[in-house]
């Protein structure tokens, strides 16, 4: 039989898996979703989301993972055969690939976005007429679509280079330079005269905004941020060596994936309230504000306005692919590992598919904006069905398989290396595991619900 690759070493697997957690998630929604829930309570709820109920499920996930060393439909068949549950694992394949239907969109507008800055297309214009460009922009029928397909191809040529090859190379590169990135804007965003403000928007929390809502929207946020639910850690895991902790190389998943969110939130909230602009403006804050707010950081100097712009789409570029690569790659290794499918192959095809749907969800802001699926535009509808149902719901599946029906011996083993690490703090994680993440789970589910 085939060797299965592997991650050469503990720093690839953190850096892919970070990859893959660190994206449009932490840099465009992260900001705009705490602007929109308060601020400073916002990032407490989410702390705690992340720790008490994502934190497991990234355990659950890489757990299952490595125990099959499968993708997600052969990994349930594998630990569980004959039973129903390949059907959930099936579910795990089909979410991340509708997932980057419309993740490759907004990819594609970070691509428009790093060349408008590059052309000094938002220098060439007055600073007011910038955040303008952002609607004119999506709702033209060709540019977003151009810029959709070159994301795409983007994707599919580093899924194509296999897991050492492509993955692991270019996240090794990507993530530290990301980082690095991020903290230069950050560092010039805190010295803007009003940045004080933000800091303390971001500080100082109001405790009336914890409501249920707020809860809800920090556990969908702190899915979608660490690649939970669908497949995409367990595909990544079933990549990692046997004698790799994986407590240890989760925690450092979150941990990072954390600390980008958080200095992405200091980089852009402070920048905004220097500007005099409104935190909780939606999902445009990013796209709409940021080149505006460059545009006067440059005083009239469009060199510097167009390197820091330029700076910033290009991290939120690398940010947006490898998570993007990591979707690709759960169906990649469905169709490899369970079809016998050539690994080109099968990357064409599904980056073929997600394309064709996403021209779709790329035309819902303009030609296609009148047609609705049960109210939504065809992208709101994707996004709704991923992060409020299909992730948790995966979550769910994958917490309940670990905590239910493997048995407890079989997961300690996993978790414990065979009873060489993490010995003593196994008790608490298997009880988060089996009884705190899935209630926390399926009160999201009922406030989407009820809401
Ligand atoms: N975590 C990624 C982000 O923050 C999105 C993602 C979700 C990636 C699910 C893979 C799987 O942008």
């Amino acid at each position: 039989m085939k060797q299965r690759e592997h991650f050469g070493s503990r720093f690839a697997v953190i850096a892919a898996m970070a990859g893959s957690a660190v994206g449009l998630g932490n840099i465009w929604r992260f900001p705009y979703i705490l602007g929109e829930y308060g601020g400073a309570a916002f990032i407490l709820l989410y702390v705690a989301a992340c720790l008490l109920l994502a934190l497991p499920i990234f355990y659950a996930e890489s757990l299952i993972g490595r125990a099959s060393r499968s993708d997600t439909f052969g990994a349930m068949k594998k630990l569980a055969p004959g039973t129903a549950w390949r059907w959930a694992g099936l579910l795990t394949v089909v979410s991340p690939l509708l997932l980057l239907s419309y993740y490759s969109v907004v990819g594609g507008w970070s691509v428009e976005y790093l060349f408008k800055s590059l052309s000094f297309s938002f220098t060439d214009v007055p600073a007011d007429d910038i955040p303008h460009l952002f609607g004119r922009f999506i709702s033209s029928p060709w540019q977003p679509l151009f810029a959709h397909t070159a994301f795409m191809g983007l994707v599919a040529g580093v899924v194509l280079g296999g897991v050492k090859g492509g993955i692991e190379k270019f996240s090794k590169v990507a993530m530290p330079a990301l980082f690095l990135l991020i903290l230069a804007i950050l560092v010039y965003s805190l010295t803007l005269p009003g940045a004080g403000r933000g800091v303390e928007y971001l500080l100082k929390p109001d405790f009336s905004k914890v409501t249920a809502d707020a809860g809800a929207a920090a556990l969908g946020q702190a899915f979608f941020s660490l690649s939970l639910g669908v497949g995409t850690i367990l595909t990544y895991a079933s990549y990692i060596k046997k004698d790799e902790n994986l407590m240890v190389s989760g925690l450092g998943t979150a941990v990072s994936d954390l600390l980008f969110a958080l200095i992405a939130a200091f980089a852009v909230i402070p920048a905004v309230f220097a500007a005099g602009l409104q935190p909780g403006s939606g999902p445009g804050l990013v796209f709409e504000t940021l080149p505006y707010i460059f545009h006067k950081m440059g005083q009239g100097v469009p060199l510097v306005s167009t390197l820091v712009s330029s700076v910033f789409f290009v991290a939120i570029l690398a940010a947006a692919l490898t998570s993007a690569i990591s979707m690709l790659e759960v169906g990649v290794a469905f169709l490899t590992d369970e079809r016998g499918m050539k690994r080109r192959t099968a990357t064409w095809i599904l980056a073929f598919g997600c394309w064709a749907v996403g021209i779709l969800c790329s035309l819902s802001f303009g030609p296609l904006s009148h047609v609705k699926v049960l109210g939504y535009t065809f992208f709101d509808f994707l996004d709704h069905l991923c992060s409020d149902w299909l992730l948790p719901l995966g979550g769910l599946i994958f917490t309940l398989f670990v905590g239910w029906k493997m048995s407890k011996k079989e997961v300690r083993n996993e978790f414990t290396n065979g009873e060489t690490v993490n010995t003593r703090i196994f008790g608490v994680i298997y009880f988060l595991m089996r009884f705190v993440t899935p209630v926390g789970i399926v009160i999201v589910f009922l406030t989407n619900l009820l809401m």
